[in-house]
């Protein structure tokens, strides 16, 4: 409703109609108005103390003459959680390695503000551990923006999930995690199906706590780490 007032419509089918005939500024604006871009920094801490302590040593003895990892934050909303991988890297040492961390979303809204990587004092109270604002953080007025030794790890596109993903990876890990909960089951399949194509083998997808591949792509294996899941491409 505020964009059909804003635009001085009369109804939402009349918002609809418009949107269909290709005015692409407008369904930008209903995109962005329609997602949920809720997120922080660590969100559900277990998967990062997983793939720290159990899925990353041996990935890094695997890599060491290489020295290269990849991963991809598939629905990256506002970027914390592929902010948060980064700072974990460095936390882990990896500053000499080549590090690829690819955050996209739908909404282009979100993937501006990604890439600005600047967040006010509510976000960062937000799940992000005090050390790390003080260490990856400087102050912005009254925002914080993110260094840039964490910045350069980090990239951010625009990319609809239902899209064809040929073009994606390969990646070593993948984190899709409380988006496909919004989705019916074909499409479901369809996303993870493409997913695992963009995966390494031996490489981790990461879902949300309420998301699965059980009966959607059985080639995933399903393997419990500590209190997180990961789903591991054979
Ligand atoms: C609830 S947020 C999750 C953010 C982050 N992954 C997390 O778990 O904290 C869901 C994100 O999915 C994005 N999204 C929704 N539909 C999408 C699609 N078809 N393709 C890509 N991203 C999508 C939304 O814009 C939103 O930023």
């Amino acid at each position: 409703m505020p964009i059909v007032r804003k635009n001085n419509l009369a109804s939402i089918d009349q918002l609809c109609d418009k949107v269909r005939q290709t005015n692409s500024a407008l369904r930008r604006e209903v995109v962005d108005a329609m997602t949920t871009n809720e997120t922080l920094f660590f969100r559900d801490v277990a998967p990062f103390h997983a793939l720290r302590n159990s899925i990353l040593p041996p990935l890094l003895e695997r890599r060491k003459l290489l020295r290269k990892l990849s991963f991809w934050s598939a629905a990256a909303s506002s970027g914390q959680e592929a902010y948060s991988l980064a700072m974990m890297l460095l936390e882990m040492g990896l500053k000499d390695w080549t590090i690829d961390i690819l955050g996209t979303d739908l909404s282009s809204q979100m993937v501006e503000r990604a890439r600005s990587a600047k967040y006010m004092q509510i976000e960062v109270n937000r799940g992000l551990p005090a050390p790390y604002l003080v260490k990856y953080f400087t102050r912005q007025g009254l925002d914080w923006a993110i260094k840039d030794d964490v910045r350069r790890m980090v990239r951010f596109e625009q990319f609809d999930l239902r899209q064809n993903m040929k073009a994606m990876g390969p990646f070593d890990v993948v984190f899709c995690r409380n988006v496909l909960i919004y989705f019916d089951v074909a499409t479901k399949k369809k996303i993870l199906g493409e997913i695992f194509g963009t995966l390494h083998r031996g490489g981790h997808l990461i879902l949300g706590a309420a998301e699965t591949t059980l009966n959607l792509d059985d080639r995933f294996t399903r393997t419990p780490v500590g209190d997180a899941i990961f789903y591991l491409v054979p």
